[in-house]
């Protein structure tokens, strides 16, 4: 490890989101890999033995031979956490990284509705990485708990965004299409997604997160002296469907938005091709190029085609028309297991580290 390279931890290694943390830290310009960790199945094993490797990029050298450490602060040593650990043991395990003085970026949902837990897309909302020195206050603690949103919520919030910047946004109606992947590994049994649609996401929740977590993200940060900085939830109404479908990877939201000012198909397109993220969140390692792309054609995006769009960061949107109910319709597409989980997670610590605040 060079000097310069920030030690990074993984836990969840082995999962379907841990195992895309081990392929995007390879050859990380910042970060270097010094631990692996999952649970006692895999602890003690070599990674490559452990793992059930599920990506179509081969597993990275590196961490072939690498030994899987039990996730707890005696075996993980690092500055930065990943965590790709289920919600029900990621509640207490982040907890006690943060505590031991680690800064734990998290993919669980355990901590994303804390008021003073930066729920991040940094390309929309940057600037809310700054309630982490708020966090260290009230906790007392020097390591801290960042989290990215739901993996259904990050395409239509980033979208949401451009056009809420611009026009202004009151309602949302939308549909997932979401991808197998989400449901981690072995995830859902074959017998029943093939020829098939699951209109019940993870046993249900997932509805209320794509309802409640854009707001958050498109929430106004408030700077106060006492009791320090908080968030403003936005004022905007959600109504979603979350289902599943027999896709691997690519989560596809079919969304209306109801608009406080009136805007045509056109000019709404031009604002999302148009679309910069905030300066602090450009030219990170791990910044989408471009933000949003807009697809043309009318039968565009599709996971198959779209999803790697930007090495798989890029927000990709099309069919952008008018709605006869609402004002404006739209297809977003975003890879779930890396913008929207291992790949902004690492984006989050880039910014962590951009604002020296690791
Ligand atoms: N998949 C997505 O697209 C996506 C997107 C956004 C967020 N997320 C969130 O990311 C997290 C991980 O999801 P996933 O899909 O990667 O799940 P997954 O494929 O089921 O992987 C779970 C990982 O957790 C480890 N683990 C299980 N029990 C443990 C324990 N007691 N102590 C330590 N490690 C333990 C497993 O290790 P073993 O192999 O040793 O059992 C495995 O490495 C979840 O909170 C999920 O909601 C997922």
């Amino acid at each position: 490890m060079s000097s310069s390279q920030i030690p990074v931890a993984v836990l969840g290694a082995t999962g379907s989101v841990g195992q895309r943390f081990v392929s995007l830290l390879d050859q990380h310009p910042w970060f270097k890999v010094v631990a692996l960790a999952a649970s006692d199945r895999s602890a003690g094993q070599k990674y490559s033995l452990a793992t059930r490797w599920i990506l179509d990029t081969p597993m990275p050298d590196y961490a072939k031979d690498m030994v899987i450490v039990p996730a707890d602060i005696e075996s993980v040593k690092a500055k930065i956490v990943f965590s790709a650990l289920h919600t029900e043991i990621a509640n207490e395990l982040e907890l006690q990284f943060a505590i031991a003085g680690m800064a734990v970026c998290s993919n669980a949902s355990s901590h994303r509705r804390g008021e003073d837990v930066p729920l991040l897309l940094p390309e929309i909302n940057a600037d809310h990485i700054h309630l982490v020195k708020t966090q260290r206050r009230n906790k007392g603690w020097s390591g801290c708990i960042l989290t990215n949103p739901n993996c259904t919520s990050t395409g239509l919030t980033i979208a949401l965004k451009a056009l809420d910047d611009a026009f202004g946004v009151k309602g949302v109606f939308a549909v997932s299409l979401q991808a197998l992947s989400g449901a981690g590994y072995p995830g859902v049994p074959s017998l029943d997604i093939m020829d098939n649609i699951i209109p019940n996401v993870a046993n249900g929740g997932e509805e209320e997160k794509v309802e409640w977590e854009p707001r958050k993200m498109l929430g106004r940060f408030i700077e106060r002296e006492a009791p320090g900085t908080r968030i403003e939830l936005a004022d905007i109404r959600f109504s979603v469907h979350t289902n599943r479908v027999p896709v691997i990877d690519g989560h596809t939201v079919c969304a209306s938005v109801e608009l406080a000012r009136p805007a045509d198909p056109e000019a709404a397109e031009a604002i999302l091709r148009a679309y910069a993220a905030p300066e602090s969140a450009r030219e990170l390692p791990s910044s989408p190029r471009p933000v949003i792309e807009v697809r043309d054609e009318p039968d565009r995006p599709q996971p198959r085609l779209d999803r790697f769009t930007g090495k798989g960061m890029t927000t990709v949107v099309g069919r952008v028309r008018r709605d006869p109910i609402l004002d404006l319709k739209f297809v977003v597409l975003s890879h779930n297991t890396i913008r929207g989980a291992a790949g902004g997670s690492i984006y989050n610590a880039e910014l962590l580290v951009r604002e020296n605040l690791l």
